[in-house]
């Protein structure tokens, strides 16, 4: 009858491993003949799948009944209960119950390398029996491998990674936060071909699955040379404060210099101040004196490039009339150089002149 039930095990599981642990188990000595009789005596059932997280405490459970001789509970070829003698070294696997009823073994704290069947031997008076359960473990998602934040130029080829470990495998979404636009990619690696400045910001990357979601963002700079806005003439009336500002868009921030015709302009202390903030240059005249009007030219740059822009300081008379003060919004001065002194008069006349036309 023993030799039996071993037959059955081994046709079973086909593993001498198993086979040999049963032998042992089950106190038989290998070698003897094995009979052929009663191969449809024994009973082999696969009970549903266990599905349970990392972590988590999974209780295997096997039917005892009849009158058993011999039980144990195995992962794989291993045995790791026979009866309430543990074999496993694993501090994690413990006896639960053992009884008339049931064979309860329980594994704490679950991990990947414990997924896998989990067999119940059992050996009754009458005959042998297996039940086999499959255990599966999920893992949350955990994102491993990411990008670093990274400065680019723009018009490069930009490749985000974004890889994450978790199971079932976990998918992967892209995201440009700014803009909130989904990038589409369902990928690993996210392609950015020719960046644009458009393209600059926080990139998100979402990793999910069944159980959880795991999320992490990447900083990306685009650089790019200067655009300064077009400069706007600004009219003035002597002795009284003036400024003009150049805004340049760029990244990294501008440097700002400043000309008045072919001649750099710093600050001074009697009267003319260049004040930086950002992405703004203002040149302030503290007491705009006849020699200051001209042509001045701002130099935004950084160091993909530069951009320039030009800015008439133009006389203004004050008079009665307030909208006069405004003045035209840009002022042809024939000669394109500077404006001096001696045409103090004839820019009066040309900032008053659209006004007279108007009638
Ligand atoms: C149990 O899990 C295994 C492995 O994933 C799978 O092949 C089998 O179909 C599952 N069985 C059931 C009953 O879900
Ligand atoms: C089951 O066997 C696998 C492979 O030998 C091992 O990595 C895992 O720790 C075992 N789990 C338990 C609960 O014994
Ligand atoms: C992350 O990805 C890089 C590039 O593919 C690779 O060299 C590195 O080994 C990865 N690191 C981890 C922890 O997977
Ligand atoms: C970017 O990729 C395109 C297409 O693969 C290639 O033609 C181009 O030379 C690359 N540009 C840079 C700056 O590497
Ligand atoms: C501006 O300069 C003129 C001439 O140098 C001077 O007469 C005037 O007092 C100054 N005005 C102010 C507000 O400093
Ligand atoms: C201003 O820009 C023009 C072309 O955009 C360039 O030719 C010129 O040299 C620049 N001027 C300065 C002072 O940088
Ligand atoms: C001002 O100077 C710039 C640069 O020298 C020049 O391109 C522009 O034509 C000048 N503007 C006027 C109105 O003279």
């Amino acid at each position: 009858m023993r030799t039996t039930s071993l037959r059955e095990y081994s046709v079973c599981f086909s593993k001498s491993t198993l086979l040999l642990s049963l032998r042992m188990l089950l106190l038989v000595p290998a070698g003897l003949p094995v009979g052929s009789q009663g191969d449809s005596q024994s009973d082999n059932r696969v009970m549903d799948n266990i599905t349970a997280r990392q972590g988590d405490t999974v209780l295997l459970r096997c039917a005892q009944g009849d009158v058993v001789t011999h039980t144990a509970w195995l992962n794989r070829s291993s045995i790791l209960y026979a009866g309430e003698d543990k074999w496993s070294v694993d501090p994690r696997v413990s006896l639960v119950s053992l009884n008339q009823e049931e064979f309860t073994i329980k594994i704490e704290n679950v991990d990947m390398t414990d997924e896998g069947q989990y067999v119940c031997a059992v050996q009754t008076s009458s005959r042998p029996r297996t039940t086999s359960v499959h255990l599966l473990v999920q893992v949350p998602p955990k994102i491993i491998n990411l990008s670093r934040d990274s400065v680019v130029n723009e018009g490069s080829n930009l490749t985000l990674m974004c890889q994450a470990s978790g199971k079932p495998e976990p998918t992967i979404t892209w995201k440009l936060i700014s803009s909130s636009v989904d990038l589409g990619s369902e990928d690993e690696y996210l392609e950015i071909p020719s960046i644009s400045r458009q393209r600059a910001g926080t990139y998100e990357c979402t990793a999910v699955n069944d159980i959880d979601t795991d999320v992490r963002t990447v900083d990306i700079t685009v650089n790019y040379a200067p655009m300064v806005s077009e400069g706007r003439d600004v009219g003035v009336t002597p002795s009284q404060r003036g400024a003009l500002e150049c805004e340049a868009d760029a990244v990294p921030e501008a440097d700002f210099e400043w000309y008045k015709d072919d001649r750099r302009i710093f600050s001074d202390f009697d009267g003319i101040e260049i004040l930086n903030t950002g992405s703004l240059s203002k040149l302030t005249f503290f007491n705009v004196s006849d020699g200051d009007y001209g042509n001045y030219t701002c130099v935004a740059i950084n160091k993909l490039g530069s951009s320039n822009t030009s800015f008439l300081l133009y006389v203004v008379i004050e008079s009665t009339s307030s909208t006069l003060l405004q003045g035209p919004r840009a002022v042809q001065d024939g000669s394109g150089g500077p404006i001096g002194a001696h045409s103090h008069t004839c820019l009066l006349f040309i900032a008053i002149l659209p006004f007279l036309l108007r009638f």
